[in-house]
């Protein structure tokens, strides 16, 4: 039998066979970049209000950053030591293509034994932990590498995303199945691998439909667009506790930095 993770790995490397268009990565159009670093740029919110982000002097390693999207990100909002790691090779080529000074590192996200405990200041996924065959295993090695925070980004369970989100992701012949979290996993998993009281996990939930919203926004002459999309952003937001989508920031501790070994 295949395994989920040979599966993944084939399947991004007809991705990245397949298309030879990555600038939407890169490009300074405003309505590709909001819809784009919108979740990115709320996680550094929530960092930021807890006087936890420093980028000049953080390092960060991103997991599952496929073609470097979050590290270009990261990139431009000042952080200068950034790791993006990915199982494929082929995506990590893409990345230095699009970005030649972030640092790449081939990784399986389930098992970082080549990275010591307490690595990084922080850590980050988004939309990379629904991809493994055991995502909570993927979760806790980053909670195993990061020195101050991880950073999650993910699909969030609930009626919305039962009813009409999608359960089973299809490339082709390979197939992944949609994990969604919630606040009592993120919590559960951080406690019983940390077992450290002083965890704090910060977690938002929102709405995140970029093809939908960026459809809607098109119909607009350009310069109303990223109004637009920002326009249904801001209507969605009374329901956003309802959201599709997950941004959870866990704090290993406040202060103590300590590295837990064992795994
Ligand atoms: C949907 S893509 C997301 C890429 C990037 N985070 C983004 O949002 O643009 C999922 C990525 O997870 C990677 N992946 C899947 N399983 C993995 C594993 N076990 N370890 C590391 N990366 C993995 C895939 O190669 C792919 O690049």
């Amino acid at each position: 039998m295949t395994s989920g993770v040979d599966m993944q790995r084939s399947a991004t490397a007809e991705i990245c066979s397949n298309r030879d268009d990555w600038s939407f990565h890169v490009t300074s159009d405003p309505l590709t970049r909001y819809l784009r670093d919108r979740r990115l740029r709320t996680a550094l919110h929530m960092l930021r209000v807890r006087g936890l982000l420093q980028p000049a002097g953080q390092s960060v390693l991103v997991v599952c950053g496929g073609v470097g999207g979050e590290g270009v990100f990261l990139s431009r909002c000042g952080f200068t030591d950034v790791t993006v790691s990915d199982l494929s090779e082929e995506a990590l080529e893409v990345c230095r293509s699009l970005e030649p000074h972030i640092r790449t590192m081939p990784l399986n996200a389930e098992n970082m034994a080549e990275i010591p405990d307490a690595s990084y200041d922080l850590v980050l996924v988004q939309d990379g932990l629904h991809h493994l065959p055991r995502p909570v295993l993927g979760f806790t090695e980053m909670l195993r590498v990061a020195r101050k925070a991880v950073i999650v980004i993910e699909p969030h369970e609930g009626l919305v995303g039962r009813l009409i989100g999608t359960e089973w992701e299809r490339q082709g012949e390979f197939v992944n199945y949609v994990f969604r979290w919630n606040r009592s996993l993120v919590n559960q998993a951080t406690r019983s691998y940390l077992l450290c009281p002083q965890a704090v996990v910060l977690l938002r939930r929102l709405w995140d439909h970029n093809l939908a919203v960026g459809k809607v926004a098109g119909r607009f002459p350009q310069r109303w667009r990223l109004a637009a999309a920002k326009a249904v952003y801001q209507a969605l937001r009374p329901v956003n506790r309802l959201g599709n989508m997950m941004v959870a920031v866990v704090v290993k501790s406040d202060g103590d930095t300590t590295p837990r070994s064992g795994r």
